[in-house]
């Protein structure tokens, strides 16, 4: 995969839309101290204000952060653009249920982006991501990787979160993905599972602690139904995304790669181009710098190729 040629940053971030879910990743921002500049900016100047003042009254005594509601223009310079411009999904919509009215904001969003950018790592959150993280890989024209969306890094961490419940164990020693597509064609990888680096049956076994297909189908149900099942509960998810952001964002402007399942155009990985889904990838300054072609399960194959084609399709359909 080309590599984009990156420049020792300035550790600042911008934020399109400063809603639930771009407030709460301000502020986990500038508790954890990850950026050094963080400027929110939304078409509601009023409400952007009142975050970025909230916000900013907490930093002195949690961190260092210049934090500010900007405008387009503050786009200039940045290591990172998040994009969460959009709205969000009702109680029993689907995320691609938003596609068109989420398509015609990002296509502002990235067109006022566009006039002011200089560099930097795009970062799709708005919904649905794997449609509009290749609407804006497509648009801007930046070296595959520089865009990516969140894809199933959220799926991912409420896999392990089940999984550590299941267990009885602290997430620290899970190690596990979800892949795919971000909504109903996710794909657990059971393969690849591992706690304390022991594949996960053999752990069960060990531990004398049931694992047969019902406990798998079981995590994988609820890990699949937890956002809807948080949106009929609150009406939004936004601290999940926020914390999840942080390992992304850390990763690209302190320069600490990590692996995560993000979604990026594939070129080629597992036989698959033009569509953006998630595979573990190895993200850092330049953003997705590597997609990792593990091995899976045939029947894991399987129902990540159903994704590819219902995402392809889905795609298709929108031209
Ligand atoms: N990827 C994930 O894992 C994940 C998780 C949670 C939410 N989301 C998605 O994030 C998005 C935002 O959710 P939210 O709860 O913050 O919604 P929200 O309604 O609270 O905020 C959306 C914000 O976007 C702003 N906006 C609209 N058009 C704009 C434009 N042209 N330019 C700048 N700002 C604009 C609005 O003024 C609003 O402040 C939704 O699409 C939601 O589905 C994604």
């Amino acid at each position: 995969m080309k590599r984009a040629k990156y420049l020792l940053g300035n550790r600042k971030v911008a934020i399109i839309g400063a809603g639930y879910v771009g407030a709460s990743i301000a502020y986990a921002l500038a508790i954890r101290d990850v950026a050094r500049e963080i400027v929110l900016i939304d078409i509601n100047h009023e409400k952007t204000d009142g975050e970025a003042k909230d916000i900013r009254h907490g930093i002195q005594s949690m961190g260092t952060a210049d934090l500010y509601a900007g405008d387009y223009a503050d786009c200039a310079d940045c290591d990172l653009i998040i994009i969460t411009a959009g709205r969000g999904r009702l109680p029993g919509e689907s995320r691609l249920d938003l596609t068109n009215e989420n398509i015609k904001i990002l296509d502002a969003v990235v067109k006022s982006i566009k006039k002011y950018y200089t560099r930097g790592v795009i970062l799709v959150i708005s919904n649905p991501v794997d449609i509009l993280t290749f609407k804006t890989t497509e648009w801007m024209g930046l070296p595959n990787g520089m865009v990516f969306g969140s894809g199933c890094i959220l799926d991912s961490s409420r896999f392990v979160r089940c999984i550590a419940d299941y267990t009885g164990l602290s997430t620290g020693v899970i190690n596990g993905y979800v892949v795919g597509e971000h909504g109903e064609g996710q794909v657990p990888i059971w393969s690849r599972v591992t706690v304390g680096g022991i594949p996960i049956g053999e752990y069960c076994n060990e531990m004398n602690l049931r694992w047969d297909q019902g406990v798998q189908d079981d995590i994988a149900r609820q890990t699949r139904s937890m956002g809807s099942e948080i949106i009929r509960e609150k009406s939004r998810t936004h601290y999940g995304i926020a914390t999840c952001v942080c390992q992304l964002a850390d990763s690209i402007i302190n320069q600490r790669p990590t692996i995560a399942s993000v979604c990026s155009v594939l070129m080629g990985e597992h036989g698959v181009r033009d569509v953006a889904l998630s595979v573990p990838s190895v993200v850092g300054p330049s953003g997705v710098q590597q997609r990792i072609r593990e091995k899976w399960a045939s029947e894991e194959y399987r129902s990540f190729f159903d994704a590819v084609e219902s995402i392809r399709d889905f795609l298709q359909s929108i031209r």
